[in-house]
């Protein structure tokens, strides 16, 4: 496995291979979830290329870029024992040189959700995103379904800027509790981890109340901050039941719906989403 840190080495090397190229875009501090990525990428291309970098354009003043876990030497590690190719984790003068001054932004859907709670967040996603899918010129780039509306934004942007390759979404890895994993769950004291598996019950009792008929959309959400109600360290920052493909808030559903939700637990801020099917018939 190669480790490429400066970009100007890396478009040498990209010149140098042939054949399908999968890319796996992280902010280290990788966990299971980040490797199925790279698994499925193994799988599918002849060349694995992880990208890790914690790209400081989509945190906000007052989020935690400083403060991001990271651990490059067990993150090369990992990744090396998966298989992957090459590395790329430029610093951030590399993505970033004196003089940037480019911005890629989808519009509409980034107004929604993550977007409306984190203003910038997502240009900064877009914008790293469309420089690295520049750098890599990838057949497949993987996301987890982890992220919903990144990967719809992303996917949006890939289409709207006639981007060539594939964005692959991939499932939510999940603890043996229902916690999605997540690089963020290492904050957590153990008092808030127990309290933090809320947001997948809550996901659960709106998955439960749909399979058993209910198409109201308030009564899902509802039955979601009931949920996080009863837990007294979470503090949901929203709770959603969206058009899966809009992120607009559905008043009833009749067709695939997102459940979606952002809670803190203490000072860490968590997220998470089910997909929810067509009702038959
Ligand atoms: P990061 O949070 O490190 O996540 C990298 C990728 O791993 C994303 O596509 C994310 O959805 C996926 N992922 C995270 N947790 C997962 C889980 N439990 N199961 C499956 N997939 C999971 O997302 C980012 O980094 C950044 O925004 C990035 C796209 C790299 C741009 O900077």
């Amino acid at each position: 496995m190669k480790v490429v840190t400066q970009l100007a080495e890396w478009k040498r090397l990209r010149l140098s291979i042939t054949g399908t190229v999968g890319v796996v875009p992280t902010m280290g501090f990788l966990h299971e979830g980040h490797l199925s990525l790279v698994r499925r990428a193994r799988r599918e291309n002849q060349a694995v290329v992880v990208w890790i970098f914690v790209n400081p354009k989509q945190f906000g003043p007052k989020e935690d870029f400083g403060t991001y876990p990271r651990d490059m030497a067990r993150d090369l590690a990992l990744v090396e024992h998966e298989g992957a190719d090459y590395v790329l984790a430029p610093p951030v003068e590399e993505v970033y040189p004196p003089g940037f001054q480019t911005r890629v932004e989808v519009e509409r859907l980034t107004q929604r959700l993550e977007g409306a709670a984190r203003p910038g967040h997502f240009h900064g996603v877009t914008t790293v995103v469309a420089k690295l899918l520049c750098l890599t010129e990838p057949r497949r780039a993987y996301f987890g379904q982890k992220d919903a509306q990144q990967v719809l934004v992303v996917s949006r942007m890939v289409r709207d800027l006639g981007m060539l390759g594939e964005i692959v979404t991939c499932p939510t890895m999940r603890e043996p509790d229902g916690l999605a994993m997540s690089s963020r769950n290492v904050r957590l004291s153990p008092p808030e981890r127990k309290a933090a598996v809320c947001l997948y019950r809550a996901l659960c009792a709106a998955r439960d109340a749909h399979a058993a008929g209910q198409r109201e959309g308030e009564a899902l959400r509802e039955a979601m901050r009931r949920v996080l109600a009863a837990e007294p360290l979470a503090r949901p920052d929203y709770v959603s039941m969206a058009d899966p493909e809009t992120l607009e808030e559905l008043a009833t559903l009749q067709g695939p719906a997102l459940a979606s939700l952002a809670v803190r637990i203490g000072a860490t801020r968590l997220i998470d989403n089910m997909p929810l099917p067509a009702p038959e018939g």
